[in-house]
Order: structure tokens, then C-alpha cells, then sequence
């Protein structure tokens, strides 16, 4: 089928390229972000596959659908990003990834977490300005450590067993955690307020919905033991990015790792090094040496990668086959059910 990809990126070129061998789809590539703007160059393609960026909002869908667009599929879990109740009332299919490699995003929130703790981001530099000090970069044990995990999915329970190996103690918000589970991957159950008041380090793995929309605000990081960390590899909304600005200011918050930022479309995967920055609030962010930022790239492992590629082209492939979609359908009752 011919498939209209946005936001491509060569990382993404390659494993596609690599997996439709097994497929043979014709694939084209656009760089531009799917937005009202581009959604033109969709025009006479029955499948877009769009990453998390794009904004499939109710005029882009329908500009799709007029276009002959059939199938909206998502090279991305988490699918916040899009009209689904109009995509339903258009009959678009909407198809995601659902899970490709929970290891990559927890593990690189391990990473974002060993990074800021041993201060690694700042000694790198340090070093390479031949300034072999220590002074200022003073971390902790993990072992030991109380470690809450906000949403006990996929990634929640990799980033436990993660944990769980640095002999950390765990701390579990998420409602359709069963006590069985919960025994079975050693954490301990809680209310969200609970987990705030206890962990040194918070670590969000919740998708973004009305609910979850700023879960950590003020009064929610106001809650946190002070000196403690949080980490956001979710999405960026989950965490208002104002008020994390003012826990940091303050002195109250210890430290921040984030791959995730609520106003990153437009910034995120993008080369802006010759450019000013123009979001203020990000801007700040990056001021503080208490504060990691990676720019979305939790999932980009190889083997994520590649999963990614052979899920979606075998979701269009059954898809041009007439097949059910199957578990990799996301409808507007899904989010309305939570
Ligand atoms: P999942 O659907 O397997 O798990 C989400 C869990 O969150 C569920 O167990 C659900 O019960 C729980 N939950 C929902 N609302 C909650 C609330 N208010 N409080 C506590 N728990 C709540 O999803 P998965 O695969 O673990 O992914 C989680 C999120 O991670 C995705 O929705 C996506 O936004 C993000 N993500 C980020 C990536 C990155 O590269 N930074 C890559 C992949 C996913």
C-alpha cells in the first residue's frame, strides 16, 4: 500500500526501509511534521504514518479524509495527540505501536536517573576542560532508596524490575495495579500523595489523557520530600512545566530528568543550534545543572526501532488485507473508558 510517512527522521528511514523488505509497501517519506500546513502532501495516500509530534487534530483529520487517507497509523505508543472521537466520525482507522520495547524507555530512565544523581552530565564536561574537582558533584546510594513509579504499564513495571535490581524500595500508584502484581514485582500499592510524600525519587509512566493532564503541579510537587528527584519520561503535560521552574527555584525540588516537555512540538527532534530559542520556560530549564533534558529519545534503541517498523507495516498490511486491526486499534471509547 502507499504509505506517506511525516516527521521522518533517518533513524526511522533506515528500520522502515529494513522491514518492508518482508513487506514490500511503497513507502514515502515527508520531513515536514503532519499540521494543517502539510497535510496537503497527504493527498491521494490511502495510509499516513505519523510520529508523536504531529497534530492529528479534528481539520487535519478531516483535510486526511478528503485527501483518500483510510488509515492513520501511529509509529508511537501513545497516542494523546490525536482526534479520536473525530477520526471515528470520519471512519479513519487509527492503528499504534502498543508496546515495542518497554526496556528502552525504562532503561533510559534509569539512565536519566544514574545521570543526575552522579552528576555524569556535568563531570563530562568538567573533565574535558581538564577541571578535575569533585567538588559539587556529591551523589547518592540508589541502593536503598524509595523509588515511586506513577502508572504500573508496560514501561512501570520494566522500570520496577529495573529498580528492584539497585535494591531500591518500591512505591506503586495506578489503580488497575492488582495485589497479586504489586507482591509480585515488590511494590508497595499507594495513593499518589502518598508516593510523593515518601519517594526521593518520582518517575512518571502514565499516558497523557484529561486525567493525567498536569498530575504533578504545584500542590503535587509541593508534596515531595524535599531534595528529591523526578523523572518524566511519559509526556510532557503530565508535568507543569511552570511550576517545576518554581520547585527548582526554590530549592525544594533536587533535581529533574526529562525526556518529555508539554510545549516540545516544533522543538523536539529538531536542529534549532543556530537559532534562538524562543520557549522562555524551557529556557530557563536548561539553566539549571540540576536538570537533565533529552529530547524524546527514551524509545530510540535499535531493537525499539525495528519493532516498531514490522508492527505498523504488518498493521497496514492487514489493514489492505480487509483483517480486523486488532489490539493495535486505538478508538475514542478506549480513552473515554481510561
Ligand atoms: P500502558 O498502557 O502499558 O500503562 C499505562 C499505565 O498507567 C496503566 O497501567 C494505567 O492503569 C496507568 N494509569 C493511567 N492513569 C493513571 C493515573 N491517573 N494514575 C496512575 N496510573 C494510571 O502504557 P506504557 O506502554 O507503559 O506507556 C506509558 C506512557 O509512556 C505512554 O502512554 C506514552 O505516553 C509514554 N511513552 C514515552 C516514550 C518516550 O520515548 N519517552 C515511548 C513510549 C511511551
Amino acid at each position: 500500500m502507499r504509505i506517506a510517512f511525516f516527521d521522518t527522521h533517518r533513524f526511522d528511514r533506515a528500520a522502515f526501509e529494513d522491514a518492508n523488505a518482508a513487506f514490500g509497501h511503497d513507502l514515502t517519506y515527508f520531513e515536514p511534521r503532519l499540521t494543517p500546513q502539510t497535510v496537503g502532501l497527504a493527498a491521494g495516500f490511502p495510509v499516513v504514518c505519523s510520529f508523536v509530534n504531529d497534530r492529528l487534530d479534528g481539520a487535519c483529520l478531516r483535510a486526511l479524509a478528503e485527501g483518500g487517507t483510510r488509515l492513520v497509523a501511529l509509529r508511537s505508543a501513545g497516542f494523546n495527540h490525536v482526534d479520536l472521537v473525530e477520526a471515528g466520525r470520519l471512519g479513519l482507522t487509527v492503528v499504534r505501536v502498543p508496546e515495542y520495547s518497554p526496556q528502552a524507555v525504562a532503561e533510559h530512565t534509569a539512565a536519566l536517573v544514574l545521570a543526575l544523581n552522579r552528576k555524569v552530565h556535568r563531570a563530562y564536561a568538567r573533565v574535558r576542560e581538564w577541571n578535575f574537582s569533585l567538588d559539587g558533584l556529591v551523589g547518592f546510594d540508589l541502593y536503598g532508596k524509595t523509588v515511586a513509579l506513577v502508572g504500573l504499564g508496560r514501561i512501570g513495571r520494566a522500570a520496577a524490575r529495573i529498580f528492584r535490581g539497585f535494591g531500591c524500595r518500591l512505591l506503586g500508584v495506578d489503580p488497575r495495579l492488582s495485589a497479586p502484581d504489586a507482591h509480585a514485582l515488590g511494590i508497595e500499592s499507594v495513593e499518589l500523595s502518598e508516593a510523593l510524600r515518601q519517594a526521593d525519587i518520582v518517575s512518571l509512566h502514565v499516558p497523557l489523557t484529561p486525567a493525567t493532564r498536569h498530575l504533578i503541579d504545584a500542590a503535587a510537587l509541593a508534596k515531595m520530600k524535599p531534595g528529591a528527584m523526578i523523572i518524566n519520561t511519559g509526556r510532557g503535560a503530565l508535568l507543569d512545566s511552570h511550576a517545576l521552574v518554581e520547585a527548582l527555584k526554590s530549592g525544594h525540588l533536587g533535581a529533574a530528568g526529562l525526556d518529555v516537555y508539554e510545549e516540545e512540538e516544533g522543538i523536539f527532534f529538531q536542529d534549532l543550534s543556530e537559532q534562538v530559542l524562543q520557549d522562555d520556560v524551557l529556557a530557563r530549564l536548561l539553566t539549571f545543572p540540576n536538570v537533565l533534558i533529552t529530547a524524546h529519545q527514551a524509545f530510540l534503541t535499535r531493537e525499539a526501532l525495528h519493532a516498531i517498523a514490522r508492527t505498523t507495516l504488518e498493521s497496514v498490511q492487514r489493514f489492505e488485507r480487509g483483517e480486523a486491526p486488532g489490539p493495535t486499534e486505538v478508538r475514542a471509547e478506549q480513552v473515554i473508558k481510561g
